[in-house]
């Protein structure tokens, strides 16, 4: 084993120059969300079997599936990586990235992000560091810190880095999520340029236009760009979402449906977003007065084979929200029990749930049952602690909507204006707040 240095200069301990090029692909890889993934792992434990990065790395990507199984996989791998580095002299780095892989492990999230942050400040191109901690910092709704943790490095990238527009892409998301939409799609529309296969920033350029109630604009931007994504894991499905979600703001459901039905509900659905997708369309499509129930059960199953898992506390809120929905009661009453148990184990989601998750997973159920004054109980309270679940402003707008349908089936008038008006002030392009405003205030003439 000797000391390498990668593209982006950061050290890295490996048996050969070939092992860390095909590190360096298999990171390429996971920046293009590509499906050759798995094979380029392949490529790489075949070349190099003990290489402490590549272990920290493929634990990282299985952890990413957020399921138990894949949970325990990413431990062994740990493990091994840990052996490894008892037996050779490693880098500082490398140490630094195997406590951030323990801590995530155990579940402590924000530990995790603080040790991929500690490693940046010596290390700003280590691109494993970047997307680890924009990843978890998402998933604790922290749209500042994934900002602020982008901002520090950014005087280390340019053009002439390799890999600069994945990066510049993830900084465009960070931005748009945390508000500042102009200087976010600048650089998104600038990556996509220079790769328009870049499906995550053409993704955060469509988050824009999605804030800024741009629908036709995002569904012409993401139709243009489909055509490259043919070699992009499931990920692509999230992205064909969001064309969804540009139909339904130009009020064609019937286009929604086909979406839903053609790209986004296929039959390569695995993952906890493909789920999340389908159970928060459908509902979108459901609330657009659509009926759904045929495809319900669909996206049910998916849920129910990911119930035990426990992953990301975003993931069981949209477990709860299909079993609801395709009228799965007795699933969806084991399902809180068992989120109950979940609640009281140590780490960040387990925390997360017990403040708010499981509220919101009652909150869908007493939606899907109709039960309006529930809803409101148990939403109203604590609307502002959503964003903790993590996802998007975009995904989480699915809960503020159910909020305000169900006050406005209370016909709770005022209330309703109120929050309509609060949310106009965060998102002035939220058309569905617009719509309903619009009507409220005809009333209130
Ligand atoms: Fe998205």
């Amino acid at each position: 084993m000797s000391e390498f240095q990668d593209r982006w200069g950061c050290p890295v301990t490996a048996g050969s120059q070939d092992a860390v090029i095909a590190y360096e692909e298999t990171i390429l890889s996971y920046l293009a969300m590509q499906t050759d993934i798995a094979d380029r792992l392949d490529s790489l434990f075949a070349l190099d079997p003990s290489m402490p990065m590549a272990m920290i790395l493929k634990a990282s990507l299985v952890k990413m599936l957020a399921t138990a199984e894949m949970q325990e996989t990413a431990v062994s791998l740990a493990l091994q990586a840990h052996e490894c580095v008892a037996k050779i002299p490693v880098t500082d780095r490398e140490s630094a990235h195997l406590s951030a892989l323990n801590a995530w492990l155990e579940g402590e999230m924000e530990t995790a992000c603080m040790r991929w942050e500690a490693i940046l400040i010596d290390h700003p191109r280590d691109v494993l560091a970047i997307k680890l901690s924009q990843l978890n910092r998402f998933y604790l709704g922290d749209a500042g810190q994934m900002r602020d943790a982008l901002a520090r490095v950014w005087y280390a990238w340019d053009n002439s880095v390799p890999a600069y527009g994945f990066i510049a892409g993830s900084y465009a998301f960070a931005l748009e999520e945390s508000g500042a939409y102009e200087r976010a799609e600048r650089l998104g529309r600038d990556a996509v340029a220079l790769e328009p296969a870049d499906i995550w920033s053409a993704h955060a350029v469509a988050h824009v236009l999605e804030m800024q109630g741009r629908a036709a604009e995002g569904l012409e931007w993401l139709n243009n760009l489909r055509k490259h994504w043919g070699a992009v894991h499931n990920f692509v499905h999230h992205a064909h979402w969001h064309r969804a979600l540009f139909a339904l703001g130009l009020g064609d459901t019937a286009n929604a449906l086909a979406i839903f039905d053609g790209d986004v509900w296929t039959d390569k659905v695995a993952d906890y977003l493909d789920l999340s997708n389908g159970a928060s369309l459908l509902w979108r499509i459901q609330e657009a007065g659509i009926d759904t129930q045929d495809r319900e059960s669909s996206v049910a199953k998916l849920a129910k084979a990911l119930s035990r898992d426990h992953g990301l506390v975003f993931a069981d809120c949209h477990i709860a929200l299909s079993l609801a929905q395709a009228g799965c009661m007795e699933d969806v009453s084991d399902f809180l029990d068992e989120l109950d148990r979940f609640s009281g184990k140590p780490g960040t989601q387990s925390r997360v749930m017990a403040d708010i998750g499981r509220m919101l997973c009652m909150a869908s159920v007493a939606d899907a049952a109709g039960d309006a004054q529930g809803v409101v109980d148990l939403m109203l309270p604590c609307r502002h602690d959503i964003r903790r679940i993590g996802g998007s402003h975009a995904q989480r707008d699915l809960f503020y909507r159910m909020l305000v349908r169900n006050i406005l089936q209370l016909q709770q008038v005022p209330l309703a204006r109120a929050l309509l008006s609060e949310r106009l002030e965060v998102q002035a392009g939220d058309y569905w707040a617009q719509e309903k405003q619009a009507a409220l205030s005809s009333e209130f003439c």
